[in-house]
This record gives structure tokens, C-alpha cells and sequence, in this order.
């Protein structure tokens, strides 16, 4: 089965500034990353931009011993680009396939005389293996790839399984290699942010062995040029929730920035953002599966999270850590699930948003402890008008970090978002940017 119901609130086109505002404008996504050493080993559209953040860490003049912080490490790039400029950082992440994709990415220190004699036995193993017809039964994968390209893919993935076991860090670049090519191996076409939509074709596809040698090579290539400037600093990323960051009591009172995206309240699903990359590694079978293996950790960002949980409004709304804004979230709620009622999906956006509020509240309060007092915090968040209902997410957040603890807050818009609604009923005008917080 393949779930486009995502889609609803993500088709949308930007609104970029002319010439000059143009990088600003993209400081919130991953393109320019792309072209940049370590950032480019793996696409995240979730991403925001490594430049931007590097120019950010050094206005705030950091003291030697001051750490930045991202509770919603993603890729990892706020921590490389912290490491970039010598800067202490250390960050959480949930989904645990993308913190193994930002840890591999971490690990980018390595001899790469090594790392690439390993590659080359690690393809020679998969050409010696290679099957005459591919094993995968998932739908996805075998509507993604061409059977020859399939196998080879496979071949390559077995190799590794057999050669390294399914223990973490065991050449985790290796691995990482392999992941990063499953897409412009793909005949399938990709939407918007990084879904895969198997009935669409691509012109161009690389073919996989060919593709996993190239990627090495990059590999090689960045860490060469990175190991000839890159000063020591200490970069540490755990897995766990942003929600409850009690593991991290050794840079308790450390923290001089945080620099962060959190997920938005607008309906985009982490879980199925990895659907491909999973079902290819065998840690799950199909949709069905990413609730228990991924999306249970996560942010209530979306409807098919809150739907799962069948989450009680009342329950939500009672809430202490959303007193601050108790008032309007009941009313934005209310109606959200008034509508639901006259619309065919039926979507729990009332629940999600409820959730959501509730998650990011609790995110704010585990912060305060690590900050130190004269800290900034900087979350780049987008609003969103689920069923045209418009939820003023930089606001809401804004209060309820002032109801944690925080001193105050103010928000700098970086673009505007034109919403296409898929139903064309509603158009509420809706903008991305930087909300600062200060403790
Ligand atoms: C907008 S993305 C951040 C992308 C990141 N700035 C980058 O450049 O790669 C938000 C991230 O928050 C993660 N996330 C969601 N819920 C989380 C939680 N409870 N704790 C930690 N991370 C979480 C998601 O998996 C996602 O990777």
C-alpha cells in the first residue's frame, strides 16, 4: 500500500524573495548543503542549511568550554557545522535510522586508504553473490528499481550483512554508502521533500555497483580536504527524546545556543520519509510497520501518529505544560475536529495538533536545564492552516518557551509559503523563519 494522505499539506510552493533575499530564503532547507563536504552524504529534505548555521555559531562570540545543542539533530548539521568552526556541540535525534545516518555521518574521520580497500572488497563480495534475479518482495522496492538493478543493490546489501553483521558501527560508511545510492538508483520518481512515488519514472538512474564506487570516492575526496581543516572539538549525538533530556546531565548548564529545526505541525511523516531506505535493510516490512518501529518516538507532527495513538482532545488540552496557551489551542482544536466531521479522511489534525503543542512544551522545559543563563535558542518553524484552520505555530511556541522558563521571544520571518490545498477550498497564507528565544 502506498500512503500519499501526507501530501495534503505539503503542496505548496514557495514564495522566494528576489536575488538577494535568495539565500536567506533557503537558510531553512537542505539544497545548498548539497555542495558541501560530509553534508552531502545523504540527502535530507528535512534538512535546513549547514552556512547558515555555521555564520549563526560564530555571532554568538562561544567560550571554549560552551556547547551548542540540537534536539532535532537530523542529518547532523548543525554538529558538523559546529565542528566545522572548532565549536563543542552535541545534539538528540529519535528516528533511529536517520540518528545512524547523522552517526555515520560523524564518523567521517577515518583513514580512507581503509575505507576504500573496504569498498572494493565489499563489491567484489557482492559481484561473487550476485543473484540472477532479485529476492525483495516488498511492493515499494519492486515497483522502485528494474530487476538488474535490484539485484544488485541486494547483492551489495548481503554482501555487507554477511561481511559486517547487523551490528551498528561496524563500517557504518560503508553502509552509509549504500543507503545514500538506493535513490538515484531508483526508476521511481520522488515528490516533493523525499517521498517515492513508484508509478513515476525518472530519466536518469545510476547503476548501483557503479553508484556505490562513486559515493566512496566522494567520501574519500571530503574527508581528505575535511581531516586539512578541520580543528578538534567535541561533537557527541545520543539517541533519544528531545523530550527527556535527563541522559544528558554532562553539559548541564553548558549549552550557549541552540540551533534547531523541530518537525512543524504540518502533517509531514518522519516514519515514511525512511519507508524505502527500511524496507530495503529488512527493518520493516511495509507502512504498516513504521508506527511501532519509528514514528511511536516521535513528535505528534502528523495525523497518522495521532490517529494511531487515539488520542483523547480533553486529555490533551488538560495538559499543564500548554497552560500558556490553553485558550486559543482548544479553540483552533475544536474547530479542527468540528470540521473533521464534514470531511471524507477524517483526519485526527485536532489530536495532532493538540499533541503537538503538548511535545514541543515538554521540549522547552527539558532545554531550560542545559542552558546557560545568558543563552539563545533558535528554532526555524513554519505555521500551518490544517483543513484551512491556522495554527500560529512561532507564537504558540514563542509562549510556551516563556512559559517554561524562557525570558522571551521574537520571530524573524525567512520566507512566505503559498498553500495549494489539495481540495482548493482554502488558501491561508503561511510563512517560515526563526524564532528566537532567549533564557
Ligand atoms: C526538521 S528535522 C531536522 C533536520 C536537521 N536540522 C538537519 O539538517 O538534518 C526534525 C528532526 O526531528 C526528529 N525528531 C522528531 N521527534 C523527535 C524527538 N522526540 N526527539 C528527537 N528528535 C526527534 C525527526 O526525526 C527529524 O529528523
Amino acid at each position: 500500500m502506498f500512503q500519499q494522505s501526507t501530501f495534503d499539506f505539503l503542496e505548496e510552493t514557495v514564495v522566494l524573495p528576489k536575488k538577494a533575499g535568495l539565500r536567506l530564503a533557503r537558510a531553512g532547507t537542505f539544497t545548498d548543503n548539497m555542495s558541501l563536504p560530509i553534508h552531502r552524504w545523504f540527502r535530507y529534505s528535512a534538512g535546513f542549511s549547514a552556512e547558515w548555521v555555521k555564520r549563526t555559531i560564530l555571532e554568538q562570540n562561544l567560550e571554549p568550554d560552551d556547547y551548542v545543542f540540537d534536539p532535532f539533530t537530523g542529518s547532523g548539521t548543525t554538529l558538523l557545522a559546529a565542528q566545522s568552526v572548532g565549536v563543542n556541540s552535541a545534539g538528540t535525534e529519535y528516528h533511529p535510522f536517520i540518528c545512524r545516518i547523522a552517526k555515520a555521518k560523524l564518523s567521517w574521520n577515518i583513514p580512507t586508504e581503509r575505507l576504500f580497500s573496504d569498498a572494493e572488497e565489499l563489491l567484489e563480495k557482492a559481484k561473487s553473490i550476485l543473484k540472477a534475479a532479485p529476492a525483495s518482495e516488498s511492493e515499494l522496492i519492486i515497483k522502485c528499481y528494474n530487476p538488474v538493478a535490484l539485484a544488485r543493490l541486494e547483492a551489495l546489501r548481503d554482501a555487507y550483512l554477511d561481511t559486517y553483521g547487523a551490528t551498528k558501527n561496524s563500517n557504518e560508511l560503508l553502509w552509509l554508502a549504500i543507503t545514500a545510492i538506493l535513490r538515484e538508483c531508483s526508476g521511481a520518481g520522488t515528490a516533493q521533500w523525499q517521498y517515492i512515488l513508484p508509478n513515476k519514472t525518472k530519466a536518469r538512474v545510476i547503476d548501483p555497483f557503479t553508484a556505490f564506487m562513486a559515493r566512496i570516492k566522494l567520501f574519500c575526496e571530503d574527508i581528505q580536504n575535511t581531516k586539512r581543516q578541520r580543528s578538534i572539538a567535541d561533537t557527541r549525538l545520543e539517541f533519544c527524546d528531545a523530550r527527556d533530556l535527563n541522559s544528558l546531565s554532562s553539559i548541564k548548564g553548558r549549552v550557549k545556543l541552540v540551533l534547531t529545526s523541530p518537525p512543524y505541525p504540518n502533517n509531514y511523516d518522519y516514519a515514511d520519509a525512511t519507508r524505502l531506505e527500511m524496507t530495503f535493510w529488512g527493518e520493516i516490512k511495509g507502512w504498516g510497520d513504521l508506527q511501532k518501529s519509528v514514528r511511536h518516538r516521535l513528535i505528534r507532527s502528523c495525523s497518522q501518529h495521532s490517529a494511531a495513538e487515539k488520542l483523547v482532545l480533553g486529555d490533551l488540552l488538560a495538559d499543564p505544560a500548554v497552560r500558556a496557551i490553553r485558550h486559543e489551542l482548544t479553540a483552533v482544536c475544536t474547530d479542527l475536529q468540528d470540521i473533521r466531521e464534514t470531511k471524507g479522511g477524517k483526519k485526527t489534525y485536532h489530536t495532532m495538533v493538540a499533541a503537538y503543542f503538548v511535545d514541543l512544551a515538554k521540549t522547552w522545559q527539558a532545554l531550560l536545564p542545559l542552558c546557560t543563563n545568558d543563552a539563545a535558542v533558535c528554532f526555524v518553524i513554519g505555521d500551518s492552516a490544517p483543513y484551512g484552520i491556522h495554527v500560529p505555530a512561532e507564537r504558540w511556541l514563542g509562549e510556551l518557551a516563556v512559559d517554561a522558563g524562557f525570558s522571551s521571544w521574537t520571530f524573524e520571518k525567512i520566507r512566505d509559503r503559498n498553500i495549494k490545498w489539495k481540495n482548493r477550498k482554502h488558501r491561508v497564507p503561511l510563512k517560515e523563519g526563526y524564532l528566537w528565544v532567549k533564557r
